[in-house]
């Protein structure tokens, strides 16, 4: 029989995802009722005018927790359902629970929830000032900063803003939740970590985990917002079904999801920046301030990686960097693609600029000047090998021919007037590993059936980023078999414990490396019964498309009938594999070690064309030269860069994440809230591999790739910078993102310096 490759189900719209899942004739449906002011105490909660609307109704309160009201691991300060206070416009306050969402939904608006409005902040300075933090700043230094900053010949030093950015997954967050024998759970969540949602709810429902068995199926996409916030509908389903005894889903419509969850961190922050009179960078120092939301969640995580690309892809020896965690009275701001990396990013980009501004410099030169070459140490203590920066970049120089490119651009701009070009190059330099240590682990439990058919389990959840292809892949090329005899289950808890999210890239790194391992071992067990069978060593024999070989014979034996004499044999063929990254450490006191198992380079070129009038820009074209190592799967690689580079430029130019003075969402549609489309997109687009090289930190020699591309959006922002300089003498003295053509208009007709 053919199988149909799961990418093709989803763009067929034949995958199932939560709300799809066909519904029990006994389910519930839940519904949230969210605060609508930023911060209040609460008073009263009156449930009887939703109760009276409909005999099915239920209404949930913190009050029917059997367990511990707290999804906070890292700080607890998450109660699941607030007990005595809102802290943000949205907040889910109580759950309704009836027999159609209809009603569920109605039920919610109906609940009564009274309180006292307390005050509330909602920038990250304010916050700073009133000493409101989630957590004590976090600093990294290396070399002498001060006394560096008085050697050089120039300084400049400024103020950098950047927005949130939302999800947008295209499937919206949800779980279903069905109790099952004694007092255990069933939870399919729509989670980039089962285990996360497993341990949180095991915490709300006061059961230990091995009662609460969670499964997570093709996600419609996570980017970040379901590494740690999928837990809040995973237990509030969980909770449903406790208190109703009935499976209960919850899946929110997206108002809902845009209102109650969490994005990307908006960020503030200083910077000081210096080079000698060769435009040598020789100091930089920075402040973030990050506008981590009402409670802690990630931020403490996504905080240490702004400081590790602190200083993007550059060499400063002397280096000062402070990371604030401010808590404000907005939704609790969480991972999202780059995970604070992008944030650091725009800051030494910001100050790059500034530089080779005050200095009269070309920013494209002193970029290139600067990069990170081989054997150079990371402020974190990091010595860097096989480093790619000056090769990506020179490639990039190369391939768009860049000085033609140039001085084309300062012909047209030196003749027209309504119309300006600009184009900027950004050079990558992105860690991966999880920054919190112990995360780095993964299993994978692989099963071959007898009739040689491979089922492979790992912690790894698909969310479109093609990791289950890759482990698909990872396992045929192990074993020796075609790729149509592999499939990849689901993730669940039952079948692979204790996983971490997919997150920080390393989905197949981790879990391809933990799936090898598996396969190996299963291998071996066959290959030395193969080599009682064909009476040789079974140092001489291997498996190749399916089929057994020494040396370069084909000893006529399918892979299907190795497997039936091994399985007649009673071999084991099952197989657990265990993956930890090796070398990896870190000295938290002394903010030094080898946090990264290595870095993916890159670079990329973006042009645009502004028109003055309107102030309205298109992308012309985006040029990338990235390194993906050996590439698992090059069509796969390249829709993630493609991807990251679309959600990069959206974050850097389009996509305004705004709340009212009063802490309001007012970006909470797909109408108030502009995402980057076909048209926005860049006419002209073309992404390169740097040449294969081999990546030993990586399982097969790869690289990890889903988020490293993100940061070449920003090449955008500067190119439109470029641009907006060619168009208003002097160009733009702030660096704030998203350079929304609004604003660009504004600032064509000299509203802003
Ligand atoms: N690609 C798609 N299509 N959908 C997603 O949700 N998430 C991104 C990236 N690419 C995402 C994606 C993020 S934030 C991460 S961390 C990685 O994929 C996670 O998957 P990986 O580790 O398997 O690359
Ligand atoms: N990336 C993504 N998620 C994480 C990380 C990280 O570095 N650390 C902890 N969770
Ligand atoms: Mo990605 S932000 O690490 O889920």
């Amino acid at each position: 029989m053919k199988t149909i490759p799961e990418a093709s189900l989803n763009v067929r719209g034949r995958t199932v995802y939560i709300d799809d899942i066909p519904e029990p004739r006994t389910m519930l449906h839940g519904a949230v009722k969210l605060s609508s002011s930023a911060r209040g105490r609460i008073t009263r909660i009156d449930a009887s005018p939703a109760l009276a609307s409909h005999p099915s109704v239920r209404v949930v309160t913190w009050k029917d927790i059997p367990g511990e009201n707290q999804l906070g691991f890292t700080v607890a300060d998450e109660p699941l359902l607030p007990e005595r206070e809102w802290e943000y416009w949205g907040q889910p306050l109580v759950l309704c629970l009836a027999e159609t969402r209809a009603l569920a939904r109605r039920a919610a608006e109906l609940v009564v929830v009274e309180g006292e409005e307390l005050p509330a902040i909602f920038n990250a300075r304010e916050a700073a000032a009133a000493g409101a933090f989630i957590l004590p700043p976090r600093s990294q230094r290396s070399g002498d900063p001060a006394s560096a900053f008085e050697r050089c010949a120039w300084v400049v030093s400024g103020r950098v803003d950047s927005g949130g950015q939302e999800h947008v997954y295209l499937e919206t967050q949800g779980a279903v939740a069905e109790p099952r024998d004694g007092d255990r759970m069933f939870i399919i969540s729509g989670t980039q970590g089962p285990t996360v949602v497993q341990r949180a709810a095991a915490r709300i429902l006061g059961l230990p985990m091995s009662m609460v068995e969670v499964e997570a199926r093709r996600l419609g996409g996570g980017f970040g917002g379901k590494e740690d916030q999928a837990s809040t509908w995973g237990c509030l389903a969980a909770l449903g079904a406790r208190v109703s005894g009935k499976p209960v889903k919850l899946y929110l419509d997206r108002r809902t999801d845009m209102r109650a969850t969490g994005k990307r961190h908006p960020y503030t922050s200083d910077f000081k920046i210096g080079m000698d009179t060769q435009g040598h960078l020789l100091a930089f120092e920075a402040d973030y301030y990050q506008n981590s939301g009402c409670s802690c969640d990630l931020s403490a995580a996504i905080i240490s990686r702004t400081l590790f690309h602190a200083a993007g892809a550059y060499r400063i020896p002397n280096l000062r960097v402070t990371g604030y965690m401010c808590k404000t009275n907005l939704p609790s701001f969480t991972a999202f693609r780059g995970f604070g990396a992008p944030q650091g990013f725009f800051v030494i980009e910001a100050a790059m600029d500034a530089l080779a501004r005050k200095a009269g410099m070309d920013p494209v030169k002193l970029r290139f000047a600067n990069l990170l070459v081989e054997g150079d140490t990371t402020h974190y203590g990091m010595p860097m090998s096989g480093v790619r920066a000056v090769e990506a970049f020179d490639r990039l120089l190369e391939k768009t021919r860049w000085k033609e490119l140039r001085s084309d651009i300062e012909t047209h701009n030196a003749s027209n007037r309504l119309v300006k070009r600009g184009a900027a190059i950004i050079p990558n330099c992105f860690g991966v590993s999880f920054t919190k240590l112990p995360m780095n682990q993964g299993g994978a439990l692989v099963h071959v059936y007898q009739d040689g058919s491979v089922l492979v389990s790992t912690g790894a959840v698909e969310m479109g980023q093609q990791v289950s292809r890759k482990i698909a892949r990872i396992a045929a090329r192990t074993l020796g078999v075609p790729l149509s005899r592999i499939s990849v289950e689901r993730t669940s808890t039952l079948t692979v414990a204790n996983t971490v999210p997919t997150a920080a890239s390393t989905g197949s790194d981790i879990n391809g490396m933990a799936a090898l391992v598996a396969c190996e071992e299963i291998r071996g067990r066959l290959i030395h019964k193969a080599a009682e069978l064909a009476g040789c060593p079974s140092t001489e024999l291997s498996l190749n498309a399916g089929r057994l070989v020494r040396g370069c014979e084909d000893l006529g034996m399918r892979w299907e009938e190795l497997v039936a004499k091994c399985h007649e044999s009673r071999i084991d063929l099952s197989a657990h594999g265990f993956y930890a990254t090796p070398g990896l450490f870190y000295d938290m006191k002394a903010e030094k070690g080898s946090p990264f198992a290595y870095h993916v380079y890159g670079a990329a070129m973006v042009e645009v064309s502004l028109d003055t009038l309107r102030g309205t820009y298109a992308i012309e074209r985006a040029s990338v030269v990235h390194d993906v190592g050996r590439s698992l799967d090059s069509a796969v690689d390249l829709g993630q860069i493609e991807g990251a580079l679309a959600q990069g430029l959206g974050w850097s130019l389009l996509e305004e994440l705004r709340f009212g003075e009063d802490g309001r969402p007012l970006s909470d549609t797909l109408s108030t809230y502009k995402l980057p489309d076909a048209h926005f997109l860049p006419k002209r687009l073309e992404v390169e591999f740097l040449p294969d090289a081999d990546n030993p930190k990586a399982v097969l020699n790869s690289k990890a790739v889903g988020e490293p591309p993100l940061i070449y959006g920003m090449a955008g922002y500067f190119a439109l910078l470029d641009a907006l300089r060619a168009a208003r003498k002097d160009g733009p003295t702030f660096y704030d993102l998203p350079f929304t053509p609004e604003k660009a208009l504004d600032y064509l007709q000299g509203a802003r310096p």
